[in-house]
């Protein structure tokens, strides 16, 4: 049966995504209502500037005085698409207080008080689905937070950044210089609107923080992933992962520790192999490696960014939150019985390429193979190229084989003390192995 009292929605920010949100949600509304059971009316729009044009939207629906339209009373489901912490947070939590369930994309804020959030939706018996705060139109969230409760994850591992991601291809495969290709992710509308956030790792911080709350039943915020970004990726790194076979990206990597009792979360670049599946994610996508116990390994791909893409989950989300409103059940809320701690970086177990330029004299190599014997990191393999330009220096890259993060990087520490390191040209770590 098909209720005629259409369920109020109210827009908050009209962006990127909100404009693709709102364009959906008009011309798909038959399938909508259909689909939920009840009509979706689009009840109010706040922005910041209220005399932009936005096609397809009614000029009355236009506000610049959010709080307002989150007090109405009448609102059903408030969509948060403005992002940064404030005033969404605040406009998140009075949508709660007057009786709205909330659709958000706003990873940033959950990273840093999801906590706070699902707590308020609990408190007042209302929704806070997010699928599109992680990896835009794939579905993560939910098969994370449904179809996978019943199975023991242990890791996720992903490129969940698509501007990070579009800089990388572009540069490994066309040559493009940084600025170039971060200044065509920022015009097709992938990069945060401040592009810091992507090319310096928050955006994926965040998003690892959420997965891996998620995941592992547990809590986690961004302040507890360590974090590095792409801005000291060079195009000497990219060659080099080229000349052994890989290429370099974005990784986000959640972890379950192998006793179970503490969980890792970190954001870094790093070389893969050509031949792994992430090797060939191009542009914007995204893919994500879940392993669970009983499921083993599932891969998660596709546009990681951009406005229909990201408004895709958001209108997933939105329906699902109207099926609940109707129902008079709210969806599930925050799982975070386990309670697992977060460890530090340097218990992480994995493995470094290490560019050195050295002396070319007798015993280098012997030296710097004592360095790693001392910290207890055992070498892979050894390439050393004598330099033709006479002034006695070669270079010498280092790949190692799996040791603990801290160790890796005494080892580069003790390195840049000898005489004979002239310089350490770059330190990447190598995944997916
Ligand atoms: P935009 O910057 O394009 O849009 C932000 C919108 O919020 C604008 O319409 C802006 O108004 C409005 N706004 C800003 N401040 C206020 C305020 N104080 N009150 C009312 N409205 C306000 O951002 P995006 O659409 O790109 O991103 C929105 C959210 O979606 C963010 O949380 C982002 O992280 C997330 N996201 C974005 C993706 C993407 O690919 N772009 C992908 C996945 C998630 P005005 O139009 O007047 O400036
Ligand atoms: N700026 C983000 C990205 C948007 O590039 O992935 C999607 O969350």
């Amino acid at each position: 049966m098909m209720r005629t009292r259409p369920l109020k929605v109210a827009l908050l920010g009209c962006g990127v995504v909100g404009s693709e949100v709102a364009r959906i949600m008009t011309t798909h509304a038959d399938d909508l209502a259909a689909r939920i059971g009840a009509p979706v009316e689009l009840a109010g729009v706040a922005v910041r500037r209220p005399s932009k044009v936005r096609e397809g939207i009614d000029p009355a629906l236009i506000t610049t005085d959010a709080t307002a339209l989150v007090k109405r009373g009448d609102i059903d489901v408030v969509i948060e698409v403005i992002g940064g912490i404030e005033p969404a947070r605040t406009l998140i939590t009075t949508a709660f207080e007057h009786g709205a369930s909330v659709v958000s994309a706003n990873k940033a804020l959950l990273a840093e008080d999801g906590a706070a959030l699902h707590a308020a939706a609990e408190q007042h018996g209302r929704d806070l689905y997010y699928e599109a705060a992680v990896a835009g139109a794939i579905p993560l969230v939910r098969p994370l937070r449904e179809s996978l409760a019943g199975d023991k994850v242990n890791r996720v591992l992903g490129i969940v950044n698509g501007t990070t991601n579009f800089i990388l291809d572009k540069m490994d495969t066309s040559g493009a210089g940084y600025s170039e290709a971060l200044d065509e992710a920022t015009a097709l509308g992938y990069a945060e609107a401040d592009p810091t956030a992507d090319v310096e790792g928050f955006d994926a911080a965040a998003k690892a923080a959420i997965l891996a709350g998620i995941a592992f039943h547990t809590r986690v915020r961004i302040g507890d992933v360590h974090r590095e970004g792409i801005t000291e990726v060079t195009a000497a790194d990219i060659a080099s992962a080229r000349r052994m076979g890989c290429t370099v990206k974005l990784l986000a990597i959640c972890e379950r520790a192998a006793d179970g009792q503490s969980v890792t979360a970190r954001v870094h670049p790093a070389m893969i192999p050509l031949s792994h599946p992430l090797a060939s994610v191009r542009e914007a996508y995204n893919a994500v490696f879940v392993e669970a116990e009983a499921a083993g390994q599932l891969m998660f791909y596709g546009p990681g960014a951009g406005g229909a893409p990201t408004a895709s989950a958001v209108l997933g989300d939105l329906v699902a939150v109207c099926r609940n409103k109707l129902n008079e059940a709210p969806g599930p809320g925050e799982s975070a019985y386990t309670r697992l701690p977060v460890s530090p970086m340097g218990d992480v177990v994995t493995r470094y390429h290490i560019s050195l330029d050295v002396a070319d004299k007798p015993g280098v190599l012997a030296q710097v193979a004592t360095v790693f014997a001392e910290q207890g990191v055992s070498i892979d393999t050894v390439r050393q190229k004598g330099r033709q330009d006479g002034g006695g220096e070669a270079s010498l890259v280092v790949v190692t084989h799996r040791a603990p993060d801290a160790a890796l990087s005494g080892t580069v520490e003790a390195l840049r003390k000898l005489d004979t390191v002239r310089g350490v040209a770059s330190i990447m770590r190598v995944e997916g192995e």
